[in-house]
């Protein structure tokens, strides 16, 4: 895979004030997708030998069966979305979008030969969803999973848990969720401002903001109850023993919060960012107890 650092297509520059909904946001919100574009191809990724300590830790990581899922039903429901779309730029964007999910598919599915990690026969897929209720859930459980992702990466980094070569194959993986967050959110704002906007909601607005709040509401609860039973001092120890970091949920939060934000600060400034999960964050590092983070 060739990894790249400095993504095509970013660009920092403020600019005017631009209307969200407008031709002009739409434009800008696509193109950010789509001239940030990676050509990485999966087959040629040169996967690194690892220590059989190293490799004993990867292949015991309990999640490589949701995650391969997860990009599948990811894939599907974005191209249910561009297939139903007669947006033609909208439709080229989300169709990328799409592609770099079956991707990421890809490229576990690579690595998991490669490393020789086992996985449980894949499920048939679930019957099709409505497109547009199907991109959204999708897109909120994007954001959701990435804003962790992004710290849990970092954490990975800094404590060795995976080698350099490894995290650098990866690098690109988790930069491109940062870019769908991105095209997300920002999608979102579009279709809501088209159908009247917040402040003068017609029938089409409140359904959509009816779809969104229901596609929240159904991504929290999947991970409240996924997180359920996972206490501070649980976490703590966790992080511990199978990162060799000692991170406590604040400082967790806290690395996770300022990984979002360096992982879209190159994108250009007038696009909309994801508020939901660092909204979220900032609360619960509120009421979260100080604790300092010492790495092994
Ligand atoms: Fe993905
Ligand atoms: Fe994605």
């Amino acid at each position: 895979m060739s990894v790249s650092q400095s993504l095509p297509g970013r660009s920092p520059a403020a600019g005017t004030p631009m209307p969200i909904g407008s031709e002009e946001h739409k434009r800008l919100f696509c193109r950010m997708l789509l001239d940030s574009y990676d050509p990485y191809k999966p087959a040629v990724i040169d996967w690194p030998k690892l220590e059989p300590a190293a490799l004993a830790r990867l292949t015991s990581l309990p999640f490589w069966d949701m995650a391969v899922a997860t990009e599948e039903t990811a894939g599907r429901r974005m191209e249910a979305l561009a297939g139903a779309c007669d947006d033609p730029l909208i439709r080229e964007a989300v169709t990328l979008n799409a592609f770099e999910e079956r991707r990421h598919k890809d490229v576990l599915g690579h690595m998991i030969r490669f490393y020789g990690i086992k996985l449980a026969p894949e499920e048939p897929p679930p019957p099709a969803i409505d497109p547009m209720w199907g991109f959204i859930r999708t897109g909120y459980g994007e954001c959701f999973d990435s804003f962790f992702a992004f710290g849990l990466f970092e954490v990975a980094k800094r404590s060795g848990f995976f080698p350099p070569e490894l995290v650098e194959v990866f690098e690109p993986v988790i930069q491109e969720e940062a870019r769908h967050n991105l095209f997300f959110v920002n999608w979102v704002a579009y279709e809501q401002a088209r159908r009247g906007g917040i402040r003068t909601l017609g029938l089409g607005g409140l359904a959509f903001r009816g779809q969104c709040l229901a596609a929240l509401a159904v991504q929290a609860w999947n991970r409240a109850k996924a997180a359920r039973g996972v206490g501070e001092e649980n976490f703590t120890s966790a992080s511990r023993d199978n990162v060799g970091i000692d991170l406590s949920p604040k400082a967790f939060m806290q690395l996770c919060l300022a990984e979002n934000d360096r992982r879209l600060s190159g994108y250009d400034a007038r696009l909309l960012r994801p508020r939901v999960m660092p909204g979220l964050a900032r609360l619960a590092c509120r009421f979260l107890p100080e604790k300092k983070v010492r790495q092994k």
